[in-house]
Order: structure tokens, then sequence, then C-alpha cells
């Protein structure tokens, strides 16, 4: 049996283009893993906190005071369910060329020295390894090549993050030009659902 963390972050409701992805994600995963243990985190529920001048010790591992600790209990929480996980699906509009900033909070939570990465003489090293990473992003305009391209801060920043933490197996699903009607959203959307057939046998059954 394996186990699926699946962070969603648009703030769209049902008309999220990623959310929608992310449950096609999902049930391939779980149509060739009945018994998968599926763990759900809705991120537009702003509840991850930004850090501040009061939680960012607790978080970052260290801090006494009865607000780190709390703050390190979240970011505790969240660190052993991203442990936990064989695979973690993420859905990931782009918002002002980058990720939504309650995404980043989550990032901001599970990044932490001596837990998810190390320092060493040889510089950082990410302490999780064997996990699948499939990100949905969905973006407004056109990033994947042409004169968008340098504008992506989104894609790049993720796998430099999740890198970073040691998840490097990552396959990104790109839903793009949704801004640009309703056939180039439906195109966008039959798109990646045609990328999932695709890639299903050969990638996504390797995590189930
Ligand atoms: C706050 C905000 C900022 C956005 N910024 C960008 C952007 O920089 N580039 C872009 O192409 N689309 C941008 N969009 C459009 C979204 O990427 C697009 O609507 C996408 O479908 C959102 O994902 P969702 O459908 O899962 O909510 C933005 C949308 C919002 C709400």
């Amino acid at each position: 049996m394996s186990n699926i963390l699946v962070l969603n972050s648009s703030l769209s409701g049902d008309a999220s283009v990623s959310r929608l992805l992310v449950a096609d994600v999902v049930a391939h995963l779980t149509a060739r893993d009945p018994g998968a243990k599926v763990v759900s985190r809705d991120l537009s529920d702003a509840k991850i906190p930004h850090l501040t001048p009061e939680t960012v010790a607790g978080v970052r591992g260290a801090g006494m005071s009865p607000v780190e600790t709390q703050a390190r209990a979240l970011s505790d929480a969240l660190i052993g369910e991203l442990r936990a996980a064989d695979t973690i699906v993420i859905g990931a509009p782009m918002y002002n060329f980058s990720i939504p900033s309650t995404l980043k909070a989550w990032f901001d939570h599970v990044l932490r020295a001596g837990a998810t990465f190390s320092y060493s003489e040889s510089g950082p090293k990410g302490l999780l390894s064997g996990k699948q990473v499939i990100v949905v992003e969905s973006r407004g305009g056109f990033y994947s090549e042409g004169p968008g391209a340098a504008n992506d801060f989104q894609e790049p920043y993720l796998r430099t993050l999740l890198g970073f933490i040691g998840l490097t197996d990552v396959t990104f699903l790109r839903a793009e030009k949704i801004a640009f009607g309703p056939d180039a959203r439906d195109q966008a959307i039959n798109g990646v659902r045609a990328d999932l057939a695709r890639i299903a046998d050969r990638q996504l059954s390797a995590a189930a």
C-alpha cells in the first residue's frame, strides 16, 4: 500500500484547472493501487501561516516560546506527512509568474536543516529519497517556449525547492493558455489528460 500526499493551492475552487487535473492524477494513482492512503492538504485556506519573527525559530527547529513550539509542531506535522508519502501530487497555479504564497508557506515549513536537507563541506544535501512527485501547473499564459519562457519563475523554482530536499523524480504537467478563452482552456485540459494517459503506465505505476 502506498501513501499519496495531495497539495492543492488554487484559490479558484470548482473553477480551478489545477484542482481538476490533480483529481485526475490521484484517480490514476488510486486505480493502480486501490488501497493507497491519500492525505490531502488544501493550502488555499491559508492555515499554514507565513513565517514571522515570533515563529521562524520554531520552524527552523529551535526556539522554546509557546508560539515557537506551536509553529514547530505544525512544521513537524507537515514534514511527517511528506516523509510518509511515496508520491506527492501538487497543484500549482502560476500566480504572478511564480507559485501561490500559500504553497511557498508550505515549503517554508518543510525545508528544515537536519530534517529534510543538511549542509556539509560538500554543500547542501537533500535528505528525502525514493519519492515521486507530480506537479500540475496551470497558467493563464504561455511559457513553454518563446518570449514567455524567460518569465517562468514557477517551474524552475519548484524544481529547485523539491530538488533541494532530495525530491528529484518530478513530472511536470503543464496546462497553459487558460486565459485565452474556453476553447484554449479545454485544449489545455485535454492536453494534460493525454500526457497523463501517455505517462501513466510508464511512470505512475512505479509509485503504486
Ligand atoms: C493572483 C493571480 C495571479 C496570476 N498570475 C498569473 C501570471 O503571472 N501568469 C499567468 O500566465 N497567469 C496568471 N494567473 C492566471 C492563472 O495562472 C490561471 O488562471 C490558472 O488557471 C490558475 O490555476 P487554477 O485554474 O488551478 O486556479 C494568475 C491568476 C491569479 C488569480
